[in-house]
């Protein structure tokens, strides 16, 4: 049996990896500003996150979600108080699609509606309600396309309202910093009106924190910069550190009941162990901080480069982009320099998401390694 060929694939085979670094099979050893797609949080392989999962393994890996689980609920009340959200509940999921899946499934219960406002260059997954809900043709199959969503440009409050107005939303799902489209965010004052003019409409409003959050632009969300309370916030990526889980915040304002959502795996032991190791090495190692630290770090010394045109993002969700299409680039940066960066959408950006434990010294490596591409 061949893979269903749907990934085109850099050839670089990895076989072990450690903190920012990661070793291929012929023993190369790569920087890896990219965690594979914002997914490494705490580093490759921590030693505290290897021994928690390794100990959670000989006792217990998974049981279904018909008996009780401390370990979710140990998640939970941790996930709360360090995010700053300890009223709100947690659904658990395996993955940031399911995430928003059931963030716009339970907006629709609570509100009876269906149609969803969205926003141009927007990403928030793949299954069927997530991907309708996501600015782009080419990855929405005919069954998709039932779904009702309207897709407004960013920072348009005026044409959110006229939406609005109409009476049959159900909810407004924007990312906290758009990551797929290329790092476009919502200015903090329309981040606030959309907070306004949802409560206005009672309309559900949705934070896809799925790629900005777990504490990666400095503070634990992105939307946290702005002093808004969404109704429903989406997890994933960061959360396990390579480990599939992905979670939705609740507001209580949103009522539970026996049935209404579910999954098999979602919330399992290993899952959670995971995650828990996730939120006490970003506390105990203080990585916000870092995140804050090392990027103002990485602002400066990109200014010496006079090819960007452009830096985008907040902490170490970091876009820098040129005038010309960075393909190229991202290949010299693999192939000669040995250094994982990623794209976006927005062919001219190069898109930077390291583990949140990057230091000063690997922005330096990765700005010489530039300065020598492009000079
Ligand atoms: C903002 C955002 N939402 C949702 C998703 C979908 O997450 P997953 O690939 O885990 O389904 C992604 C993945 O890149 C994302 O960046």
């Amino acid at each position: 049996m061949n893979l269903f060929n749907v990934y085109p694939l850099y050839n670089v085979t990895p076989v072990k990896a450690q903190d920012c670094f990661v070793w291929d099979d012929k023993g190369r050893k790569y920087l890896d500003l990219y965690g594979g797609h914002g997914v490494i949080s705490v580093g490759h392989t921590h030693p505290d996150y290897v021994a928690k999962l390794k100990k959670q393994l000989d006792n217990l890996g998974f049981y279904s979600n018909a008996i009780q689980n401390p370990i979710q609920v140990e998640l939970a009340k941790k996930l709360g108080e360090i995010s700053g959200y300890p009223n709100y509940d947690l659904f658990l999921c395996n993955s940031g699609a399911e995430a928003n899946e059931n963030a716009l499934k339970l907006a629709s219960f609570h509100t009876g509606n269906s149609r969803v406002i969205s926003f141009h260059n927007s990403f928030h997954g793949r299954t069927s309600a997530a991907v309708a809900v996501t600015d782009n043709e080419k990855i929405n199959a005919p069954i998709n396309k039932q779904q009702v969503a309207t897709f407004l440009p960013l920072n348009d409050i005026d044409a959110v309202e006229k939406e609005l107005q109409k009476g049959d939303v159900c909810s407004v799902i924007i990312e906290g910093i758009q990551g797929v489209g290329g790092l476009d965010e919502g200015t903090p004052e329309f981040f606030k009106s959309l907070e306004t003019l949802c409560e206005k409409y009672s309309v559900i409003l949705i934070l896809d924190e799925i790629q900005s959050g777990y504490g990666r632009t400095g503070k634990f969300f992105a939307h946290q910069y702005y002093d808004i309370t969404p109704d429903i916030i989406t997890v994933a990526k960061g959360m396990g550190n390579g480990f599939p889980i992905g979670g939705v915040l609740i507001s209580p304002k949103l009522e539970a009941s026996f049935g209404l959502l579910g999954t098999t795996f979602g919330g399992n032991h290993l899952a959670c162990a995971a995650a828990i190791s996730v939120l006490e090495i970003i506390e105990k190692e203080q990585l916000m901080a870092n995140a804050l630290d090392v990027s103002a770090y990485f602002n400066e010394q990109i200014k010496s480069i006079p090819q960007i045109k452009k830096s985008k993002g907040k902490g170490l969700m970091c876009g820098i982009e040129f005038d010309f299409e960075v393909g190229e680039l991202r290949k010299k940066l693999i192939y000669d320099h040995h250094i994982f960066t990623g794209g976006a959408m927005n062919k001219n950006l190069l898109r930077i998401l390291p583990p949140l434990t990057v230091k000063k010294e690997h922005i330096d490596t990765f700005i010489n390694a530039l300065k020598e591409i492009l000079k």
